[in-house]
């Protein structure tokens, strides 16, 4: 949802340097809007600095899971466990090189394509931890 608010807007098109935004951590524009809230909607410089620390969270959380995932005796949730951390890194790089790229079209819907990847294979995961197969004790 918040990277639908970048591509509504077309935000991903400036502050093409990577990890700063135009030489800042948060850029000096992020709250030039009146009124304020309208920042978080229609400023592109607060609009990307949102997606891109959500990204930042959601990688660290991630991290996290997997690591809890990991120590499951059930081989496929440690699988697809995984497959769901790998497909969150590979988003994570294809929104780092569209956004270094300024949003080209083949780019920015790979990055929203695999998104929609990504949601499919955690779903695996979680439907495995939820019903999980039986399994051998031989593996
Ligand atoms: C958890 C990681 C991420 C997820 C799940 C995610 C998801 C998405 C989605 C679904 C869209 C497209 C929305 C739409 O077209 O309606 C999008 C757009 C975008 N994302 Fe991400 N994103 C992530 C991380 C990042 C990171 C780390 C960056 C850059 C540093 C980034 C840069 C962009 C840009 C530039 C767009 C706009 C592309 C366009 O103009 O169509 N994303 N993101």
């Amino acid at each position: 949802l918040v990277g639908a608010l970048v591509a509504g807007i077309d935000a991903g098109r400036g502050y093409t340097d990577w990890p700063l935004m135009g030489g800042e951590v948060l850029p000096s524009e992020s709250f030039v809007l009146v009124p304020f809230w309208s920042n978080f909607f229609e400023n592109p410089a607060l609009v990307q600095f949102n997606h891109r620390l959500l990204g930042y969270i959601v990688l660290g959380f991630a991290t996290y899971v997997w690591l809890q995932g990991h120590k499951s005796a059930l081989i496929a949730v440690r699988k697809w466990f995984t497959f769901g951390f790998a497909a969150l890194c590979i988003q994570m790089v294809i929104g780092i090189v569209t956004v270094m790229n300024s949003a080209p079209l083949t780019l920015a819907s790979l990055h929203q394509l695999w998104a929609i990847i990504l949601i499919c294979v955690l779903l695996r995961g979680l439907f495995e931890v939820l019903y999980p197969a039986e399994q051998s004790v031989r593996g």
